[in-house]
């Protein structure tokens, strides 16, 4: 349950950490892991579209939709109390018009997020982000290595390697930054170029694989935790495997079921009163239950 008293951080505080402190952020996408994160510390928690891929299954992200999205991003509403909650918004839900990108954006807000993520800085979503803004709806920025325009690009490709090419995200970091979103996702990208934009824009920069010098780092919570089966990026830190934890805890339950360990007679079972009405019910008692002292009663 939510602690109302407690203090959120919101997008205007995130801009203004620029230069005074790192920003953590992170991925959630239930209500534990949200508890778990908020609880940690995170300063922003997003509920990426990575959803689709670590949660859902999908092979990328473009399939996720915008309720799929807004299911997850309610629960973890539910279960964050101190940290910004970013939406991510999915493919195709601001592409269309510029009305439904507003629409579907404030949807996200309805769910519980303080504030929405886009992909990508051409000048036509420079134009959809400056109408999200325009609705009050504080704008994450992400550029670099979109997952969404994956298929654009022609597969998980690091980006800005060449002049034009940085040149290119430079100038949409800028003009990112201009439009006033409150900071700047920049994801696989040469750590010399991340530094760079870093230092050109007024905005904190949130890296992913994009090096040291970003004012924040961003990880997606299944890949730190061990617990995404698929390719695993050179820039992920493995925190934890949680993963291979997972299965040796439910097997060690399947095998105590199987050998008959599972659950055990005096503290994993009620028995006040149980006897006595199964007697009254069938006129005898259970085949194979053990007392709490040990004796066999159907013996
Ligand atoms: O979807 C996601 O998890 C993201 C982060 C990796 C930034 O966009």
């Amino acid at each position: 349950m939510a602690n109302p008293a407690a203090k959120r951080m919101t997008a205007p505080a995130i801009k203004a950490m620029k230069g005074t402190r790192r920003i953590a952020m992170i991925t959630a996408y239930d209500h534990p892991s949200a508890r778990a994160v908020d609880v940690a510390g995170a300063d922003i928690v997003l509920v990426g579209d990575s959803l689709g891929m670590v949660v859902l299954g999908y092979a990328d992200t473009l399939r996720v939709t915008v309720d799929e999205m807004l299911h997850h991003t309610a629960a973890v509403a539910r279960g964050t109390e101190k940290a910004l909650l970013v939406g991510d918004m999915p493919w195709l839900s601001y592409h269309i018009s510029r009305e439904e990108s507003v629409r579907n954006a404030g949807r996200f807000i309805q769910a519980g997020a303080q504030a929405v993520k886009v992909e990508g800085g051409k000048p036509s979503r420079i134009e959809t982000i400056k109408a999200i803004l325009d609705a009050e709806i504080p704008v994450m920025g992400h550029i670099g290595l979109t997952p969404q325009s994956v298929n654009a690009f022609g597969g998980f490709k690091l980006q800005g390697k060449g002049a034009d090419d940085a040149r290119r995200l430079i100038d949409e970091a800028k003009a990112i930054d201009e439009a006033g979103c409150f900071s700047l996702v920049l994801e696989c990208v040469p750590a010399e170029l991340a530094a760079f934009i870093t230092e050109q824009i007024s905005i904190p920069t949130i890296g992913i694989g994009a090096g040291p010098a970003c004012d924040g780092q961003v990880l997606v919570l299944h890949d730190l935790l061990g617990l995404y089966e698929g390719h695993t990026p050179k820039f992920v830190r493995r925190y934890a495997n949680l993963g291979d934890t997972m299965r040796d805890a439910v097997a060690k339950f399947f095998d105590d079921v199987r050998e008959g360990r599972f659950p055990d007679v005096a503290t994993e079972s009620f028995h006040a009163g149980a006897e006595e009405e199964l007697k009254r019910l069938y006129g005898t008692q259970p085949a194979s239950v053990t007392s709490i002292d040990g004796g066999n009663k159907s013996k």
